[in-house]
């Protein structure tokens, strides 16, 4: 029987009890506001997204400093000081949510334009290339990098085995085990769009286009001794920085630069433009200022406005369109599913996610116009070419990087199998005689194992 002498000298409130028969119960079944409560505590989490689980958020606008109407349509590239709000998200691609933020990773750079057109989104990543050139061997790499399946800890083996039966991976090694894996800030941090797209002008003109963000605070990494030092000190110690940063009344700030290439080109270069473990020529391909991004606003709420975006590279606009990148077309559709699942299939019309009057022919994807013809082949490209630029990346390192790069890849191939060791010391070969010798010798110096 209800109480009222008791309850009147609770501390808590009628809600803060589960309504029971009696003081000491049971509960009844009939109690909702129980059930209730409960059942919002149990969903009022989204699901972690399935890569780039970790991440930090922060808002404020782009402004277009030079008009690219020459070469795209997109409304908001067309007149210098043209200005939208963006949202940008911070990731760690490898991640689960306690992550160390320093630790060897590719970070994430999201960012999205809330355009007069719509949304427009541009996802990069802080290292200018992938580990494989077809997205339908992404699962098994995400596999590759992911802890054990037996027991949930780092397996050396597993990652290893990717490098040794990837060998276009191999540039993507080199640029992952420099000093530019670890970082403590995002604000000294680059980002790259990795996928080439395509820029369409008014007069129906294609070029291929990869975006570049430079930090206006200049490039900053650590080394692995410092990043293991700080996984342990602060673990959440980019995220802070970011975050305290922009509290400070200190905005952070991006320039946008785009590199253009005529799809003609494709043909005459050694390499294929549209191959993700590929970088373009600077000198060849300059990069061309856009515009510049600042970062002025924290989150009030980092479950509605950041865990709730849904960035997703065919969030494209008129002008703005997908090239034959075979790892860019693999995403087209990928990040929508990925996201009705996580969020719901209502997702779009989450605030961070509306877009007004959106209906599926908002979409922009890409070829109108453009004639293909060709026999249907599951098939490598002609020109793969794995280790050129691997070596170009690797020659273009001072002694003290060399050294770096040696030591970070032989902390870590030395707990490899020996085949595998074998494996990717052969393609290091292919990069550098020298750099597989320093390998060999560093891993010698760790175990005494290594085997020719
Ligand atoms: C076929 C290859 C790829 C697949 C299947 C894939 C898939 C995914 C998925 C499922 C998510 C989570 C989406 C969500 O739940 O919101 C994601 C996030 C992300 N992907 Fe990819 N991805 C691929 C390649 C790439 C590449 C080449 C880049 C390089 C720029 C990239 C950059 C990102 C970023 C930055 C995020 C985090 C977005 C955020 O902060 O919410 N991905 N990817």
């Amino acid at each position: 029987m209800y109480n009222n002498h008791n309850q009147s000298q609770s501390p808590l409130s009628n809600a803060s009890h589960s309504q029971t028969v009696g003081v000491r119960g049971p509960v009844l079944v009939q109690d909702t506001v129980l059930h209730e409560t409960l059942e919002d505590f149990v969903f009022s989490t989204t699901l972690p997204r399935r890569i780039h689980t970790k991440g930090y958020g922060a808002f404020g606008y782009f402004y277009t400093t030079h008009s690219m109407k020459q070469y795209t349509k997109a409304g908001f590239l067309q007149t210098p000081n043209k200005q939208v709000p963006v949202a940008v998200r911070f990731s760690l691609a490898s991640s689960n949510k306690g992550t160390p933020d320093t630790l060897r990773n590719v970070r994430g750079f999201s960012t999205r334009f809330y355009t007069e057109e719509g949304i427009f989104d541009l996802l990069c990543n802080h290292l200018p290339v992938f580990f494989v050139r077809d997205a339908i061997r992404v699962p098994d790499i995400i596999s590759h990098l992911s802890p054990s399946p037996v027991n949930n800890l780092p397996d050396p083996e597993r990652l290893w085995s990717m490098f040794a039966e990837y060998p276009e991976s191999t540039n993507m090694l080199i640029w992952f085990f420099s000093d530019l894996g670890t970082v403590k800030s995002l604000r000294h941090i680059k980002g790259y769009s990795v996928s080439t797209y395509v820029w369409r002008n008014a007069q129906g003109v294609r070029n291929y286009v990869k975006y570049h963000w430079f930090p206006m605070a200049g490039v900053q990494y650590i080394d692995q001794q410092e990043a293991q030092r700080l996984a342990c000190e602060d673990p959440d110690i980019a995220g802070r920085d970011l975050y305290d940063s922009i509290a400070k009344g200190n905005a952070v700030e991006y320039e946008m630069r785009v590199q253009l290439m005529n799809p003609e080109d494709a043909k005459l270069l050694p390499f294929d433009p549209l191959d993700d473990t590929k970088v373009w020529d600077e000198a060849v391909y300059p990069l061309l200022p856009v515009g510049r991004m600042v970062l002025n606003c924290n989150p009030e709420n980092y479950a509605d406005q950041v865990d709730k975006l849904a960035f997703n590279p065919a969030n494209l606009l008129p002008g703005l369109e997908f090239s034959d990148d075979k790892v860019l077309q693999g995403r087209t559709f990928i990040y929508s599913d990925a996201q009705r699942h996580r969020l719901g299939p209502d997702y779009r019309n989450i605030p961070v996610n509306k877009q007004l009057n959106w209906s599926p022919a908002s979409m922009v994807s890409s070829g109108n116009g453009r004639y293909v013809a060709g026999e249907i082949m599951r098939a490598e490209i002609p020109n793969p070419d794995d280790f050129t630029q691997a070596s170009q990346r690797y020659e273009s390192f001072s002694a003290t990087e060399k050294k770096n790069l040696a030591n970070n890849i032989a902390s870590g191939l030395v707990d490899a199998q020996p085949n595998t060791q074998r494996t990717v010391l052969r393609h290091l070969e292919r990069v550098s005689p020298a750099l597989a010798d320093m390998v060999r010798n560093q891993m010698l110096l760790y175990s005494g194992t290594v085997r020719k």
